[in-house]
């Protein structure tokens, strides 16, 4: 048998349903912030999977969790495949479990069916992809690959002081596995990941399988503007150094800047706190992120570049700073895997297209380690970050048929 003739279509499904439970709101959705209880539960329910199957399972100093299972040849270097099992506060089933649970099944399928590949396959469960707890995202795989050091990670704050050292003692606590000592990342021969595409192209253009080219530029700011409190009942206009006032100035200001005619820059402003949070007293202070994405560097240079002059314009009589949180660089995935994924999506007969990504992943890292590319499957509506995305059983089971055979391709290089 094949391996993507042993994936398992009902398992992968029910697998989705059981991991929904953990965080599950009454919309159908998850809340299942990175490094929370529902984190760790989901931690646990994977490990349990992979001790029944008989793989080994490891873990590192940032929680990424790490499922093997052994090739024929112990000094080959690994394949890897896998996302998030973290969601946004309103998240849906599917977004990064998706991955976690295909890569598992690959696991699955193929000791299913006595295949044995030469190089070691590994699933896996970055953590905090999503940052939306915990800033910058895509955490684990950005200090597997180098890209972000482990020391200042273990101290970023999550928006209630929570300190994230501590955060993941309690998780590993709550869920433990095996530590693999020393400083995360190791070398890898090859890394694919599996995502629903969270956008509408796949479903519109009635493909099943999309074949990722590479994904888009991002960059994160935090904008700080700084007035004075004051009585909302009594202080005339001209007297008001109202915070909230500037911000929203300098949040118009930006919108109007980055409305590009082509619809290609991503701008959007998801998180804004206003202090002291009183009706009756003027804000003294008030901030909000900023997360920009676009193909081109260049072009999110230049709308940095505005962005920093809105900001030092528009305050007055208020002051107002910016701050870059993160900056990723557009990626290009490996030629020869981009071809890998379309030639076994035709080989399974399964429509294509070839695509980039608008969301990042974790490849966007891992793709600076070794030969990197991704699989997208149709979500319903291209709906995501919230809690009624959908994905059919069949588009899910599809991918991972495409990815099993990409991974037996490349683990028997
Ligand atoms: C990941 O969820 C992203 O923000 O692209
Ligand atoms: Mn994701
Ligand atoms: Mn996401």
């Amino acid at each position: 048998m094949s391996g993507a003739k042993a994936v398992r279509e009902d398992r992968l499904w029910q697998r989705h349903a059981d991991m929904a439970k953990l965080g599950g709101t009454p919309k159908g959705g998850v809340n299942r912030q990175a490094l929370s209880p529902e984190d760790a539960a989901a931690r646990n329910l994977l490990a349990s999977w992979a001790k029944a199957r008989g793989f080994s399972l490891f873990t590192d100093a940032i929680g990424n969790l790490f499922v093997r299972r052994e090739g024929s040849d112990p000094a080959a270097l690994p394949v890897m495949s896998g996302s998030h099992m973290d969601s946004q506060p309103t998240g849906g089933r599917f977004d990064g479990m998706y991955g976690v649970l295909a890569a598992f099944e690959a696991l699955e399928a193929l000791e299913d069916a006595g295949l044995r590949t030469r190089r070691p396959l590994i699933a896996v469960a970055w953590t905090n992809e999503e940052g939306s707890r915990f800033q910058p995202g895509a955490m684990g795989s950005a200090v597997f690959a180098g890209r972000n050091k482990l020391d200042d990670m273990l101290m970023v704050k999550d928006w209630k002081g929570v300190v994230l050292k501590e955060a993941l003692a309690e998780t590993l606590k709550a869920a433990p596995a095996p530590m693999r000592e020393g400083k995360p990342g190791f070398a890898l021969d090859g890394y694919v990941e599996v995502h629903i595409e969270q956008g509408p192209r796949l479903e519109n253009a009635r493909k099943t399988i999309g074949v990722v080219t590479g994904i888009q530029g991002s960059r994160r700011y935090i904008v700080e503007t700084l007035g004075e409190e004051a009585h909302a009942g009594t202080t005339p206009r001209a007297a008001r150094q109202d915070a909230f006032a500037a911000a929203t100035r300098i949040a118009s200001a930006m919108y109007e800047a980055t409305t590009d005619a082509d619809d290609t820059l991503r701008f959007t402003i998801g998180r804004v706190e206003v202090y002291p949070g009183s009706p009756n007293t003027v804000p003294g202070k008030a901030s909000f992120t900023v997360d920009m994405r676009h193909p081109s560097n260049e072009v999110l240079d230049v709308h940095e570049k505005k962005l920093l002059a809105i900001v030092a314009a528009r305050a007055a009589p208020c002051t107002a700073r910016i701050d870059r949180v993160t900056a990723v660089a557009p990626t290009d995935f490996d030629l020869h895997v981009i071809d890998l994924v379309r030639a076994k999506a035709d080989a399974l007969a399964l429509s294509n297209m070839d695509m980039p990504s608008g969301a990042g992943h974790d490849a966007m890292h891992i793709a600076t380690l070794c030969p990197a590319g991704m699989i997208f499957v149709p979500c319903e509506h291209g709906i995501s970050h919230n809690e009624i995305e959908n994905a059919t059983p069949a588009d899910l089971a599809a991918g991972t048929r495409v990815l099993v055979e990409v991974l037996v391709e490349l683990a028997n290089r």
